[in-house]
């Protein structure tokens, strides 16, 4: 329990002990990456594209030569790949036929209140009894909303081109839930993204990096949290979260990936609940982050990915000659997690791409003065349990109400590992312990990773609805464990 925790802080990695595989698991870079399937529209009018989602158990072939049991958007895992247009709006159909009562959020999605996938906002299952604890607290019927068995998620995309991504939100559960499958990939495009002649069709791959482990069956292996969630005050080896020791990319292990000689753009997003990634060994491009373009290029040797973390990079083959292999490693893993993905330059073709100009999107930057107000949210093991500002989630509570269309200086501070994610809001990273924020930290951000004892502050727009939003930390197991809170938008 918290022993592990203090060693954890301090190891820089904020990695727990990996949960033991016990199926035979493949060598690393045999299985071909995946590409998931682009969402289909089943209905398109002058202003919206319409989706219908069935989100259902399936047994896949995961490790080589046998079968997971998944609970997938369309059965699949990762779900399928959204592919919207910014000023489009999207309507997605949802038809939960799981077990369990499912809530689906769009990650840095500029969505209504009442579409993004508040915890206690549920599509439930026929017949389904709702859980009526949380954290160990009571809680009453009348806190949830329950749609029965299907409903409608409205995305007005009144927003910029971005890299976003859809997962499970439901209370209590959503890392055993994201766990079994029940992520994918929301990408927005729009003009502006258009004339910059980036790489595209299949030169532009959603990468969903999450770690998994596999019992000997071949299912996936998930500790039993119910103790945590039933007792708090118990702490146990999972309080630090859950962590697997196979690393999946497009839920495949360790895959490996033909490329052409020419420029490649990788939508970089880390689904994992708890594990953190630094990729090195191929430098790249980095053109965007959470919130969609950079203002300018930023070229790195390594990127590091906080849980939710989205990095958009290009990566330009064109220096290999054909038959190199670069692998991307994962400097803050151990023994097999450190490898991720390989690239094979398999074939020379013309690069029908542009470079990638030196300038991007319009960001503008925010400044210190141009916020109206400074909150201050501490993200702290408190009493045994995960906590915002000493108080785990309460569903009906808010710790702030910030004004629509203004901006706000939030100092995050924290005694672990957070990645801390604002739902609705962007934000700009204005300073990291008293330092000047680092350079993977640019542009429009919505997750960002709090080091231990760190303070982080940022600059946060408020802009699209009133309404109730959360904030939370997105290392899955401490958002179940009630790191979370609300704040409503005035
Ligand atoms: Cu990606 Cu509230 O989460
Ligand atoms: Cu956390």
């Amino acid at each position: 329990g918290i022993a592990t925790l203090a060693g954890c802080a301090t190891d820089g990695a904020g990695t727990g002990q990996a949960l033991p595989s016990t199926a035979p698991v493949p060598p690393a870079f045999k299985v071909p990456l995946p590409i998931p399937q682009v969402a289909r529209t089943v209905r398109r009018d002058d202003t919206t594209d319409y989706y219908e989602v069935v989100q259902k158990v399936a047994r896949v072939e995961i490790l080589p030569g046998s079968r997971t049991t998944i609970w997938g958007y369309d059965g699949t895992f990762p779900g399928p790949t959204f592919r919207a247009r910014a000023g489009r709006k999207v309507v997605v159909t949802v038809r939960n036929e799981l077990p369990v009562p499912t809530s689906t959020h769009l990650h840095g999605g500029v969505t209504p209140p009442d579409s993004d996938g508040f915890p206690t906002d549920l599509v439930v299952p026929a017949g389904y009894p709702v859980h009526t604890r949380h954290a160990g607290m009571a809680m009453k019927p009348s806190d949830y909303t329950i749609h029965d068995r299907t409903r409608d998620y409205v995305y007005p995309m009144t927003q910029r081109a971005a890299t976003l991504w859809y997962h499970d939100h439901r209370m209590d559960f959503s890392a055993p839930q994201v766990w079994r499958g029940l992520a994918g990939a929301f990408l927005v495009g729009d003009n502006d993204e258009d004339r910059l002649g980036l790489p595209t069709g299949d030169k532009d791959i959603p990468l969903l990096i999450c770690d998994r482990s596999f019992d000997a069956h071949g299912e996936f292996r998930y500790p039993e949290l119910d103790s945590t969630l039933t007792n708090p005050g118990v702490t146990d080896d999972y309080m630090s979260g859950v962590f697997g020791d196979v690393i999946l990319v497009n839920g495949a292990p360790w895959p490996v990936l033909d490329v052409a000689n020419t420029r490649y753009r990788f939508r970089l997003i880390n689904g994992s609940n708890a594990r953190r990634y630094q990729l090195t060994g191929l430098p790249l491009t980095q053109i965007g982050s959470d919130g969609g373009l950079l203002a300018a290029p930023v070229r790195l040797d390594a990127v590091t990915l906080a849980p939710g973390e989205r990095y958009d990079v290009v990566v330009d083959f064109s220096g290999y000659p054909v038959g190199t292999e670069l692998t991307w490693t994962n400097a803050l893993g151990d023994g097999r997690t450190r490898d991720v993905l390989r690239f094979r330059v398999a074939r020379a073709e013309r690069d029908a791409s542009s470079p990638v100009p030196a300038t991007l999107g319009s960001v503008p930057v925010l400044r210190r003065e141009d916020a109206v107000a400074t909150r201050q949210f501490d993200f702290r093991l408190q009493g045994g349990r995960w906590t915002i500002n000493g108080q785990p989630y309460d569903p009906s509570g808010s710790l702030a109400a910030p004004k629509l269309d203004t901006v706000e200086l939030w100092r995050f501070t924290s005694d672990f590992h957070h990645p801390v994610h604002v739902h609705l809001a962007q934000f700009q990273v204005l300073s990291r312990t008293g330092r000047k924020p680092e350079e993977s930290d640019g542009g429009w951000k919505d997750t960002v990773d709090i080091r231990p004892y760190g303070v982080v502050e940022v600059l946060v727009r408020f802009a699209g609805y009133k309404g109730r939003y959360m904030l939370h930390c997105h290392n899955l197991e401490h958002e179940d464990m009630a790191m979370m809170a609300n704040f409503d938008v005035v």
